[in-house]
């Protein structure tokens, strides 16, 4: 039996502690939120916080999170009103979209360490979650907006 805590819920699992955490979060825990990109480590889409640290989901056995906190995209906020997600609307990140919650997942993680993070600091944390659809320069300007909301207007002002 794996006992976790996933947003803040104490969980039981009699599962086989050796299945990827990705599969266990969307196949047997319906939160699909979380999604499988290559399956191999390589692309970042399947970010979850382990401890508050982003983990690959899809090679990370579900025995590592044996007595230990996760966070996937369904609990970064109750209400999908997290400032990141406020600046990731406002700014008009997604494009497919499919990519979205690895790349939320790991600017929380960089907020948490740098909460006013330099573009080189944005640009060396994100390079590690892959978006075919090339949203980077919105995803920089909605972590600078989230690290700095005083400091934007409501409205988005640059072209893409
Ligand atoms: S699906 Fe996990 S790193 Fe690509
Ligand atoms: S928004 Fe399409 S892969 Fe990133």
């Amino acid at each position: 039996m794996i006992g976790l805590r996933l947003n803040g819920e104490p969980r039981e699992l009699d599962l086989d502690p050796t299945t990827p955490l990705l599969w266990v979060l969307r196949d047997h825990l319906g939160l699909i939120g979380t999604k499988y990109g290559c399956g191999m480590g390589e692309c970042g889409i399947c970010l979850v916080h382990l401890e508050g640290v982003p983990v690959k989901s899809c090679v990370t056995p579900l025995s590592a999170a044996h007595g230990k906190v996760v966070t996937t995209i369904e609990g970064l906020s109750r209400d999908g009103r997290h400032r990141l997600q406020l600046a990731w609307i406002i700014e008009e990140v997604p494009h497919c979209g499919y990519c979205q919650s690895g790349q939320l997942m790991r600017a929380a993680a960089l907020l948490a360490e740098h909460p006013r993070p330099t573009d080189a600091q944005i640009d060396a944390a994100m390079s590690g979650v892959l978006c075919r659809c090339g949203s980077y320069k919105r995803i920089r300007r909605a972590i600078h907006r989230a690290a700095n909301p005083e400091a934007h207007t409501a409205a988005r002002t640059e072209p893409y």
